[in-house]
């Protein structure tokens, strides 16, 4: 089968990896993939929302299965647009993605179909919303209505700062239009977990947990990123976690969506927080988590492309979805400045790897045959392993076998899970 991945980071390549595993699977394109993707697919230079050109490359080229991978292509209705030409895809259609694409639109589900979520108020309009802040619990948590590259959540810790959140969200439009409507929410505490899943709207199979490092720098300090680093699973997601959540979250989030009318087919990525009162979700995204997908990936055993095909086709409950009984560590090796500014253009050089290691290349580009540093987050080294702390151990061991210059990467991934067991 000759198969498209819409998408060019660490999670796509990751996906990549795993999809040529796969005895069907005999061809795969990367739009746009980068220069480390390149080694395992080939990559077209048309961009992840560039839909018309997508729809384009997948007719001329006799695609004849497409995998979207990023938010926005998901909410802009890529896979609509392929499926209305007749290209069966892996992803949610643009009604659903929408769980992602609006966070007042998730929040009201909860509300509506009794998930349990942060307690919030929706606010259009910048008095209201400064009126209400006025009395509202400290610390509050404002949400950017809209896709705001992962980055449209404010913690405000004093009153001040949750005022200049709203302001800047509604008046100064720091997140454009994503921010003309906002949700504040109360603050929640307790350990997060990300547990993505496989759904074709009537079946929801949880991937093995996650535990992600959204911060820059050691000790959970520093501006948030994209993600620093995964482990799998994740120590606080027990199998008494794992059955509430599947009772009063994952099947009542699936049943939810099919009812209204926008069944869920993909990857739902559950975000979570165990609370003194219970699991409750943080947020939902419509695809599967960068740099989750990175440690949950290489931990299943079975055909990545056969589920896939059978969460298209609505015959998931009839496919075996396996994960090894092991444990994955996942680093990511970024330039010096991320999230802030930082440069680009270094030469990687990757040595040997031990048998449990593997990378995925998020941020780099090929010129002249050398593979140079071309982003933020750089690649992504993962290590399975029996223990989670030899997963550890083998993941930082194979950063050294990776060089660039200006390379940054927290040394703290995993302790946190690892304190727990
Ligand atoms: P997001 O960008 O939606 O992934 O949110 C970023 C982070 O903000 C989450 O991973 C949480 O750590 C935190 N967060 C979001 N909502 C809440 C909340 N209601 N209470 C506490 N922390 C939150
Ligand atoms: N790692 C969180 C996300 O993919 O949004």
């Amino acid at each position: 089968m000759k198969i498209m991945v819409i998408g060019g980071g660490g999670r796509e390549h990751a996906i990549i990896k795993k999809l040529k595993e796969s005895e069907k699977v005999t061809k795969i394109y990367a739009l746009p993939g980068n220069g480390g993707i390149a080694a395992d697919a080939e990559c077209v230079n048309i961009g992840a929302t560039d839909i018309p050109k997508i729809v384009e490359f997948a007719k001329t080229n006799n695609i004849e299965f497409a995998v979207v991978a990023p938010d926005d292509p998901l909410v802009l209705g890529a896979v609509d647009a392929l499926e209305e030409i007749g290209i069966p895809c892996f992803g949610p259609r643009a009604n659903a993605a929408v769980i992602e694409g609006s966070k007042v639109f998730s929040k009201d589900l909860m509300k509506k179909f009794g998930i349990p979520t942060a307690k919030y108020e929706v606010f259009d309009d910048i008095n209201k919303a400064l009126e209400y802040i006025k009395t509202a619990p400290i610390p509050t948590v404002i949400k950017a209505d809209g896709l705001a590259l992962g980055k449209g959540v404010i913690i405000a810790e004093t009153r001040e700062d949750a005022e200049a959140a709203v302001k800047s969200m509604m008046q100064d439009k720091i997140f454009g239009e994503s921010g003309s409507r906002i949700v504040i929410e109360e603050f929640l505490t307790g350990p997060e977990v990300s547990v993505l899943s496989f759904t074709d709207g009537k079946t929801v199979v949880p991937m093995v947990s996650s535990m992600d490092h959204k911060r820059a720098l050691d000790g959970d300090k520093g501006l948030n990123t994209g993600g620093m680093g995964t482990v799998a699973p994740n120590p606080y997601y027990t199998e008494e976690v794992a059955k509430e959540c599947m009772e009063k979250i994952f099947l009542p989030t699936i049943n939810a969506m099919s009812e209204l009318g926008r069944p869920f087919k993909g990857c739902l990525y559950f975000g979570l927080m165990i609370t003194p009162n219970g699991a409750k979700v943080i947020e939902y995204n419509c695809r599967f988590g960068d740099p989750e997908t990175q440690v949950v990936l290489p931990l299943l055993e079975s055909d990545l492309f056969e589920i896939m095909q059978a969460v298209r086709e609505e015959r998931l409950s009839e496919v075996e979805v396996k994960f090894a009984d092991s444990n994955a560590c996942c680093v990511v090796l970024a330039s010096k400045g991320y999230p802030k500014s930082y440069e680009k253009g270094f030469e990687i050089t990757i040595g040997e790897l031990a048998d449990n290691a593997d990378f995925y290349i998020a941020g780099a580009k090929l010129e002249d045959g050398k593979l140079l540093t071309n982003g933020g987050r750089v690649l992504n080294v993962v290590a399975k392993a029996d223990t989670l702390e030899q997963a550890i151990k083998d993941a930082y061991k194979a950063t050294e076998s990776i060089t660039f210059e200006n390379a940054y990467c927290r040394k703290d991934i995993g302790q946190k899970a690892l304190a727990v067991n």
